[in-house]
């Protein structure tokens, strides 16, 4: 289960969960123990029926201000690969649920706050939302997938310049690149919005949104496997009936 953490919290709201990063007074940077919970939280979120999960920081300042800068100072080259790997490993794990992720971006996502958003499925940031890959400032570089993830989003150019440059970006701007999918005025009606999508998404059948969440993740092979896969589906015959009989599907398959 997903509890006693010391710097996360977990709620669930009509079947969508809420994954809150919970150490405002460092901006909820990602230090090694946020990590290691993320990781625990997202191995414990298998055994919860979720319809779809939303990813956020506490309080108004920040999403997530980066990785944690003191803690990563002293790091050894060996101890930096090892941070860097859980960094990306829990990318990877909110990118591998089967459901519908949103970042609810509320202030600073910097560095490996960004990062963590860009391995949602999506973005909803509020008015004064920042977003940024500053490392090069630093003298580093985004280490937890960023710069594959930021290059699929807004292409070579787009992310050699963010990337190169270190600067910051508004809310809107994030909108016109394809980075951000909407802004919403503050941070209570960002989340309000992002649960009215859920409500309105997750009528649809759930089993094929997470087929199409797979395959959107690989190649047109898998693809092809998925959609052959999904014509003995009780879900396909259920979608296309009722369609044709001019009612509502009612949709049972599990997002497995
Ligand atoms: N790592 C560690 N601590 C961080 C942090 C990070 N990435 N971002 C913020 N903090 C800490 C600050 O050190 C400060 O701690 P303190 O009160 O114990 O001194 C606290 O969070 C508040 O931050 P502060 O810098 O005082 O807030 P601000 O409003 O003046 O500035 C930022 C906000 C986001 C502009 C600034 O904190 C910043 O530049 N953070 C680093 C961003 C970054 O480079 N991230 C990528 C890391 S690879």
């Amino acid at each position: 289960m997903i509890s006693n953490f010391e710097t996360l919290s977990f709620g669930v709201v009509d079947e969508i969960g809420t994954l809150v990063i919970n150490r405002p007074d460092k901006l909820n940077a990602l230090n090694i123990q946020v990590l290691r919970e993320l990781k625990g939280a997202l191995t414990g979120l298998k055994s919860v029926p979720l319809k779809g999960l939303i990813l956020t920081g506490e309080g108004e300042k920040a999403f997530i201000a980066g990785a944690d800068i003191a803690e990563m100072k002293p790091l050894e080259p060996g101890e930096a690969l090892a941070f860097s790997e859980l960094g990306q490993l829990v990318t990877l794990a909110f990118e591998a649920l089967p459901y519908p992720t949103i970042a609810c971006v509320n202030g600073f996502a910097l560095g490996g706050g960004f990062e963590m958003a860009l391995s949602c499925d999506f973005i909803f940031a509020s008015k004064n939302a920042v977003f940024g890959l500053p490392e090069v400032k630093l003298g580093l570089i985004p280490g937890f997938g960023g710069t594959q993830r930021l290059l699929k989003i807004v292409g070579e150019r787009r992310a050699k310049e963010l990337i190169f440059s270190g600067r910051n970006i508004t809310s809107d701007e994030a909108k016109n690149l394809g980075i951000a999918l909407e802004v919403f005025a503050d941070k209570d009606q960002l989340l309000a919005e992002a649960l009215n999508w859920f409500k309105t998404a997750t009528k649809n059948s759930l089993m094929a949104i997470s087929r199409a969440k797979f395959v959107l993740g690989q190649g047109l092979v898998e693809e092809r496997k998925a959609f052959a896969e999904i014509f003995q589906t009780e879900d396909m015959k259920e979608g296309t009936t009722a369609f044709l009989e001019k009612r509502k599907a009612q949709f049972k398959g599990k997002n497995v």
